[in-house]
């Protein structure tokens, strides 16, 4: 084959009319070495057997090997290779707890749910026992999916031909059934799905050995025991689909070095980056604080607050729990992102907040809501903007990772669980 380059190639990337090859270069970056067109199957075919294969997750593992003074950003594949999110489907979200809400949004029986976890159909719904029902959203008969998006329903009903479930998943009506002589309807049950609340967290996961999750995060209720997570109210939350990969955006929520520059118009000015402490990582999380100067009163302890004291009432932790469950916890009001990629170069988003018990109750409280959700609209459109200037940038032929700064530990810890989880990689904790 008459290649115009003669160095080993490691990476196709297939446009509408040419192939442009790929050669591996270290640090962590692709080189390209030449172009072929136009391209067509057979050529592709061709390539592919000439490669020598870049593996994104040697790739990683390598990058995550040096001491942290040393440490780069991710490499540019690892976001973009379709492969290495095969491995992080499998991997990771088939197999770690997913956020998909705060149990104050499935209050009453009946309440649902719907998401899609690492391809998988499920639906979350509260039962008339008041425990929250996580289960396959696949119908027992011809497999439509059976609920869609979320509300509140009085029994699950299949919109194709009409069988119905309880809220605890088992078979209540199927018509016309009675000829089919194998048909039991007893024996019809929707798969449970384990789910769990933990601190007003909706916690899914499809691995049915999962250690639970109050054991994993028990490191989190300690240390911020004394903010009484489970008490902030969710006042509203809402699904977005971003142009950018899902780390991208778990790795900006994570670090506050952007907060000066990114966030100049909004919050940039609320915190002082020489206050902010990014302490070493725990095995299912990492976080950071800062502190907040009262320029937006929810943002700080509320005088009948009494169970936070000293620094404690104007500390706002950034917890970023693995894989994609990202809280900002101020004393005042939260918010968070839950994330799940949507192929290489999307992320579905669910976001919501809200404001700690205390605020709630008083003539303000309405007020307060409001323009916290106003305020967090323009924070999250500055980094929806950046997020996806970067996922744009890893694409580029000339992207390479550069240094990273040391208010960017949370990245290079999560840099680390991503390749302990694809493999390759063994954290060392004290
Ligand atoms: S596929 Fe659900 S009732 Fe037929
Ligand atoms: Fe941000």
């Amino acid at each position: 084959m008459q290649l115009n380059s003669p160095r080993p190639i490691s990476f196709l990337h297939l446009t509408n009319s040419r192939i442009i090859l790929y050669g591996r270069e270290i640090p962590g970056g692709l080189r390209r070495i030449g172009l072929v067109g136009p391209a067509n199957e057979g050529r592709k075919r061709e390539l592919k057997t000439a490669m020598t294969k870049v593996d994104p997750v040697s790739m990683l593992s390598d990058s995550v090997r040096v001491p942290f003074e040393n440490a780069r950003a991710m490499p540019p594949i690892v976001y973009t290779s379709e492969e290495f999110l095969d491995r992080e489907t499998r991997d990771i979200f088939a197999k770690e707890w997913i956020c998909v809400g705060r149990s104050s949004s499935l209050a009453d029986p009946g309440d649902y749910l719907t998401y899609e976890l690492a391809g998988q159909p499920i639906l979350v719904v509260r039962g008339r026992d008041g425990r929250l029902n996580a289960m396959s959203n696949v119908c027992l008969h011809r497999m439509s999916t059976i609920l869609h998006g979320s509300g509140n329903v009085r029994l699950l009903s299949c919109p194709y031909h009409g069988w119905t479930y309880n809220l605890d998943g088992s078979l209540r009506g199927a018509p016309a059934m009675g000829n089919n002589r194998g048909f039991c309807k007893q024996s019809y049950k929707l798969p449970r799905i384990r789910c769990e609340e933990w601190l007003g967290w909706i916690m899914v996961t499809l691995d049915e050995n999962a250690s639970p999750v109050s054991q994993r995060l028990a490191e989190i209720e300690s240390l911020v025991a004394d903010f009484q997570m489970a008490e902030y109210l969710e006042a509203f939350n809402e699904n977005f689909l971003w142009n950018t990969n899902w780390k991208v955006l778990a790795e900006n929520f994570m670090e506050s070095y952007h907060l000066p520059v990114c966030h100049a118009a909004t919050i940039g000015g609320h915190s002082k980056m020489d206050e902010a402490v990014c302490p070493p990582g725990r095995p299912a999380f990492n976080f950071h604080t800062i502190l907040k100067d009262g320029s937006l009163p929810i943002s700080v302890a509320h005088p009948k607050n009494v169970g936070l004291v000293g620094d404690r009432r104007r500390t706002t932790y950034l917890l970023s729990i693995y894989p994609s469950l990202l809280i900002t916890l101020t004393p005042g009001y939260f918010w968070y992102l839950s994330l799940h990629p949507n192929g290489v170069g999307q992320v579905r988003i669910l976001f919501g907040g809200g404001l700690a018990r205390e605020f709630f109750g008083n003539p303000d409280s309405d007020r307060q809501v409001s323009e916290l959700k106003e305020l967090l609209i323009d924070v999250n459109e500055e980094d929806r903007k950046c997020t996806e200037r970067v996922y744009k940038g890893l694409c580029a032929d000339l992207a390479r990772p550069g240094h990273i700064s040391h208010l960017e530990r949370p990245n290079f810890l999560f840099a680390q669980y991503l390749a302990e989880k694809v493999g390759g990689f063994e954290r060392q904790f004290d």
